[in-house]
């Protein structure tokens, strides 16, 4: 995927990760509305890591169902390094990770105190890993959705983004504004995500759309839509050609005013009911996988062929068994969405549903992934 109109941010993001290389890595928070384009601008800054053996990338994310499960995101952050260098830290630090993220069972007396210091150590820990794996090649780490992130996770995050600049990492966050939830990272370098400028939206949606689009109709876009690349994407799906070109009016009322998040809302009220309801289950259930999303539709007396219903839609894909939301604001609409008991019926099906063996992946089961 090609991101447009970036050239100042994807600067100050390259500027870190090759201070990271030099020695004086640091944070960079990247936050804006939602759909403006932080996950697009992250993954682009880290694609040409993934394929470089001499960088260390990490990658995780907050998610929204996970949030009560303390460390599941720097579980996920930090598993690689876990196995590879544990020995290289302090063993009770190595011991509180393996505490936290659910490999070893606490040896300590269980009370508040002792809680307090695990934490603690689980921070240090954190910032002990991270620093060991630098020593062998520059480390890159990648926090998107802060803003879903569990609270455990977030603090030894930011208690190690605030101690790791004379090392060779660079953290990037990601973090949504305007949610009910909020990533508080104090005083950490930002860069605040604005909407793009009038040649970047003629940019993307000549690129989305295959054909010409007018200035006077990019103008009117950006406009509309604030420059917001969620909102831009989906319109030369809704927009003709001539409308694009500028030969033909645009309509009155572009499907994105009064928020983006509403466009996947509304496209999911147009849904069946067992449709609808078969997408809160995809929404609720964070391990993806269609037999356990099946199970829990079974479960509830919703048809699980509803299925097609909700693909046909395009608001989900299906891939190898694998349920993917075409967007996280899909997700985030239909799961605030649906009404607290509906949710909760939801939670209750999933969790009976969910009974894999041997196996805690995220989901309905509540399990922070060993398998
Ligand atoms: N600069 C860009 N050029 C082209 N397309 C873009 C650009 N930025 C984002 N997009 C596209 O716009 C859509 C929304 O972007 P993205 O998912 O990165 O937003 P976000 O800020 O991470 O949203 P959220 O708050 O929901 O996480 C995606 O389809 C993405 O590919
Ligand atoms: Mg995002």
């Amino acid at each position: 995927m090609r991101i447009h109109g970036r050239g100042v941010e994807q600067a100050q993001i390259g500027a870190l990760l090759e201070s990271a290389r030099a020695g004086t890595g640091g944070v960079l928070v990247v936050r804006g509305e939602p759909g403006v384009g932080k996950s697009a601008l992250l993954a682009d800054a880290v694609a040409p890591l993934l394929v470089d053996p001499s960088v260390t990338v990490l990658r995780t994310q907050g998610i929204e169902s996970e949030a009560p499960l303390p460390f599941a995101a720097l579980q996920r952050l930090l598993r690689p390094l876990m196995r590879r260098h544990a020995d290289d830290i302090a063993a009770p630090q190595a011991h509180a990770l393996r505490v936290a993220f659910g490999e070893e069972v606490h040896d300590q007396d269980g009370s508040p105190s002792a809680a307090d210091g695990d934490r603690f150590r689980v921070f240090l820990g954190t910032l002990n890993l991270v620093s060991a794996a630098a020593e062998t090649q520059p480390v890159v780490a990648v926090i998107d959705d802060a803003h879903w992130l569990d609270e455990a996770s977030a603090a030894a995050l930011l208690f190690a983004a605030r101690r790791l600049n004379m090392e060779r990492v660079a953290l990037l966050f990601g973090a949504r504004d305007g949610d009910v939830r909020t990533f508080d990272a104090g005083d950490l370098p930002t860069l605040l995500l604005g909407g793009l400028d009038r040649t970047a939206v003629g940019d993307l949606l000549a690129d989305r759309s295959g054909g010409v689009v007018s200035p006077e109709v990019s103008a009117q876009l950006l406009a509309a839509t604030g420059g917001n690349p969620l909102a831009l994407v989906e319109l030369p799906e809704v927009l003709t050609a001539g409308q694009l070109e500028g030969s033909a009016p645009l309509p009155g009322r572009l499907p994105v005013t009064g928020g983006v998040e509403r466009v996947f809302a509304e496209r999911a009220e147009r849904l069946g009911s067992d449709a609808q309801r078969l997408l809160l289950i995809a929404a609720t259930d964070d391990s993806t996988e269609i037999a356990v999303i099946r199970a829990a539709a079974r479960a509830l007396g919703v048809d699980p062929d509803a299925l097609d219903e909700v693909e046909r839609s395009g608001l989900v894909t299906v891939t190898d068994g694998v349920l993917e939301m075409r967007h996280p604001l899909v997700r985030s609409a239909i799961y605030t969405g649906a009404t607290t008991v509906a949710r909760r019926a939801t939670h209750q099906a999933g969790r009976r549903a969910d009974t894999r063996p041997g196996c805690r992946v995220p989901g309905f089961n509540g399990g922070v992934g060993t398998c």
